[in-house]
């Protein structure tokens, strides 16, 4: 493999996740704060030796896939089709030459060595594939056995699976029909798949206990951490307000250098706070002319950023906004909700309360606002 050439990894993504369930295809479904596929894309993006990554999606698919990804940057997603392998050409029809790692959204933990171990086969074959030892006993029937099956030499195969991307192209205008991967169609087209050590961490989720087993892995991986943050903005000028990511009608404004809005950047310094990432001043200068009546959605998204570029999860926000007036109250679903958005967690994550101080302090005589948070986050141990 020359240096030179272009490692890009596709997600096929299209599937409808029959046999999980629930209201959402699985792969945009939330596990441990964050949905299957940005566990996926995350996975494969960090890795040093891949280049790019794109996606595969279903028709209609566009609005749960670009919720599911937050803020990553992953180009136009692309179509696929009614068939894993109809996805998979899509997809490929739409990359350049190089590399194609070919990865199933339903894998969302991916193991850095076994792309390395990938990569390094490939100079060996054709494509390169992880594979695991079957363990159980196998046999042939459903509700009565009707013969055993000799497992030895047996292998079971898991995806992320390495290809030249033209080389895929040939195999799959050779093959027609159905098949569960893409080394099934390489080697029907004659040409050399060689094998590397997989990982029980790629299991693919597809049932529901294969997701509660995901839910469970996740928890013992993480461990815990806890952020505070305080913020306050006072009064100046006309109203409206930006509070809690929402604008609320007021006779007053805030003074601010951003958009003064003190529920979010307590929110941005809780969640730093927890990953011991600084606050939200040295990631946001006051002094630099770019964040001049910034919209805080980009600072809260900032910080989930580094969270999630850091193989972390955000459990929970609870963040307490401390004023007279305006009353947060008729607010507060519009504001968990918009914080949900940024944040791509869901509702029931993201709480919103609010006080006065009794007349008491700076906030009690309206002179201003003020807001604290507490985030939950988990990092890798
Ligand atoms: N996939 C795809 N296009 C399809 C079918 C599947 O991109 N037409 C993707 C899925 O989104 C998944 C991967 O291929 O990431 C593996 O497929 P599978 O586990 O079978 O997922 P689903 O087809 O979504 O699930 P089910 O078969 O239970 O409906
Ligand atoms: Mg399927």
């Amino acid at each position: 493999m020359s240096a030179a050439t272009i490692v890009t990894a596709l997600i096929v993504a299209a599937g409808s996740g029959s046999r999980m369930g629930g209201d959402l295809p699985k792969q945009y479904r939330l596990l441990a704060g964050k949905s299957v596929l940005a566990h996926a894309v995350d996975a494969l993006a960090g890795h040093p030796r891949i280049d790019a990554v794109r996606i595969v999606i279903g028709q209609g698919q566009q609005d749960i896939a670009r919720t599911a990804l937050v803020d990553r940057d992953v180009g136009h997603l692309i179509i696929g089709g009614a068939q894993r392998s109809d996805s998979v050409r899509a997809g490929l029809a739409a990359l350049g030459d190089g590399i194609v790692l070919v990865h199933d959204a339903a894998r969302p933990f991916c193991p850095p060595d076994v792309i390395d171990r990938l990569l390094d086969a490939l100079t060996r074959g054709d494509g390169a594939v992880p594979i695991l030892a079957i363990a159980d006993t196998l046999a042939k029937g459903l509700g009565m056995i009707d013969a055993m099956v000799d497992r030895t030499g047996l292998i079971r195969i898991q995806t992320p699976q390495a290809f030249h991307a033209e080389d895929l192209r040939y195999a799959l205008g050779e093959v027609r029909g159905r098949a569960t991967d893409e080394s099934s169609v390489m080697v029907a087209a004659g040409l050399k798949v060689i094998t590397v050590e997989g990982d029980t961490m790629l299991d693919k989720l597809t049932t529901t206990a294969d997701w509660d087993r995901a839910e469970q892995r996740f928890a013992a991986a993480m461990i815990s951490r806890t952020g505070s943050g305080f913020d306050v903005h006072a009064f100046a000028g006309p109203g409206p307000i930006m509070l809690g990511g929402i604008e609320v009608a007021h006779d007053r404004g805030l003074a601010g250098h951003s958009d003064a809005d003190v529920a979010l950047h307590s929110i941005t310094d809780a969640l730093l706070g927890a990953a011991s990432l600084g606050d939200i001043g040295d990631h946001f200068p006051p002094s630099d002319p770019q964040w001049k009546g910034a919209s805080s959605d980009q600072f809260l998204s900032h910080a989930a950023s580094l969270i999630r570029d850091r193989g972390g999860a955000i459990d929970q926000v609870d963040c307490t906004i401390i004023c007279e007036a305006p009353k947060v109250g008729p607010h507060r679903l519009a504001m968990r909700h918009k914080i949900a958005e940024i944040l791509g967690l869901s509702l029931d994550r993201i709480s919103v309360k609010a006080t006065t101080t009794e007349r008491l302090g700076f906030t009690g005589r309206g002179e201003g606002i003020a807001a604290q948070a507490i985030a939950t986050i988990r990092l890798p141990s």
